[in-house]
C-alpha cells in the first residue's frame, strides 16, 4: 500500500510543481466551491496508476490543484465510497495522497440524512465527531510512516477550525448546525428503524462517507474540518432517493462553498 500511495503522488509530481497546503473533499452534488478555484492543473484519477476510480453518479473523479483566495489547495472532486467495492484502505488512497503532497489542513463535504428532529432540507451541520460503522480504514499492518497503531481520535476534529466555521457562518447570516456524523456503509438508504437507532446511539445527521476519511487524515496528523448538508430528513412522509439527495446539494451548494472559502482565507 505504501508503495502503491508514492507511486501515485510521484506521477502527480511528475506532472506539476505545486505544493498544496489544504485539500478539500467535495461530497456528493457539492460542487460549486470548484468554481472559486484559480485552476493551476486538473489531473482525472484515471490518469494516475493505482488511483482508486470514483463511480458514484455526482462524483466527477478528479483532482483540481490551484488556488482559493491565493491559498495553494487540492480538490478531491468526486470521492471513493466502500459501497463502490473498494477497502477503506483503498478509499482513503487519495487522503493519503493529499498528506504526502504536502498539506496541513483537510476540510470535507457531504450529503446526509438529518436525524436530529430539528434539523430541516438545506441546514449545514458542522460535524464535531463522529461515530463509524464502515470497516476502520486503519486495519491491517500500520504504516510507521503516516502514524501510529492506535491514534487517538479524541481530537479528530480541529477545534480551533470548528470556530472558524462558526464565526464565518455567522458572520454569512446563515445557521450552522452542530452535531454527530455517523457512518454506514450503505448504499442502502436506512429503515426507519435504522435511522432511529442512529439517533439513539447520539448521531444527529447519517451518510455513508468521510469517516474514514478523517481516520487517516488524523492518523498522519492533518486538522481536519467536516460539514454535512442535510439533504433529506428520516422519518419524513417522503421516501428518500440519491436524485434528491443531489438536487438538494446542488440547491445547497453555494453556501457550502462560500462557508468552505471564508475558512480557507483565514487558515
Ligand atoms: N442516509 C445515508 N446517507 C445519506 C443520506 C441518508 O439519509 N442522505 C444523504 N446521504
Amino acid at each position: 500500500m505504501l508503495q502503491r500511495i508514492k507511486r501515485i503522488v510521484s506521477q502527480i509530481q511528475c506532472k506539476l510543481d505545486f505544493t498544496p497546503e489544504i485539500g478539500v473533499v467535495l461530497g456528493s452534488g457539492l460542487d460549486s466551491i470548484y468554481e472559486s478555484v484559480d485552476v493551476a492543473k486538473t489531473i482525472p484519477y484515471s490518469e494516475l496508476e493505482g488511483m482508486p476510480i470514483s463511480t458514484a453518479p455526482g462524483h466527477v473523479g478528479q483532482f483540481i490543484f490551484g488556488y482559493i483566495s491565493s491559498r495553494p489547495v487540492v480538490l478531491m472532486r468526486g470521492r471513493i465510497h466502500s459501497y463502490e467495492g473498494y477497502s477503506t484502505a483503498e478509499t482513503t488512497i487519495p487522503i493519503r495522497v493529499m498528506a504526502l503532497l504536502g498539506i496541513k489542513y483537510l476540510l470535507l463535504s457531504n450529503a446526509a440524512g438529518g436525524v436530529n428532529p430539528n434539523f430541516s432540507v438545506g441546514d449545514l451541520m458542522l460535524i464535531t465527531d463522529h461515530i463509524n460503522f464502515i470497516p476502520n480504514p486503519l486495519i491491517g499492518p500500520n504504516i510507521e510512516e503516516f502514524g501510529p497503531r492506535f491514534p487517538a481520535m479524541g481530537s479528530a476534529y480541529d477545534k480551533k477550525m470548528m470556530v472558524l466555521a462558526e464565526e464565518e457562518a455567522a458572520a454569512m447570516g446563515i445557521t450552522l448546525r452542530k452535531g454527530v456524523y455517523v457512518s454506514l456503509t450503505g448504499p442502502s438508504f436506512e429503515t426507519p428503524s435504522e435511522y432511529n437507532f442512529v439517533r439513539i446511539i447520539g448521531g444527529s445527521a447519517v451518510g455513508m462517507s468521510t469517516t474514514p476519511e478523517v481516520i487517516v487524515a488524523s492518523h498522519m496528523g492533518l486538522k481536519v474540518m467536516a460539514v454535512s448538508l442535510i439533504s433529506n430528513v428520516a422519518f419524513s412522509p417522503v421516501e428518500v432517493s440519491h436524485e434528491e439527495v443531489l438536487r438538494q446539494s446542488k440547491i445547497s451548494s453555494a453556501k457550502m462553498s462560500n462557508l468552505f472559502r471564508r475558512v480557507i482565507s483565514r487558515l
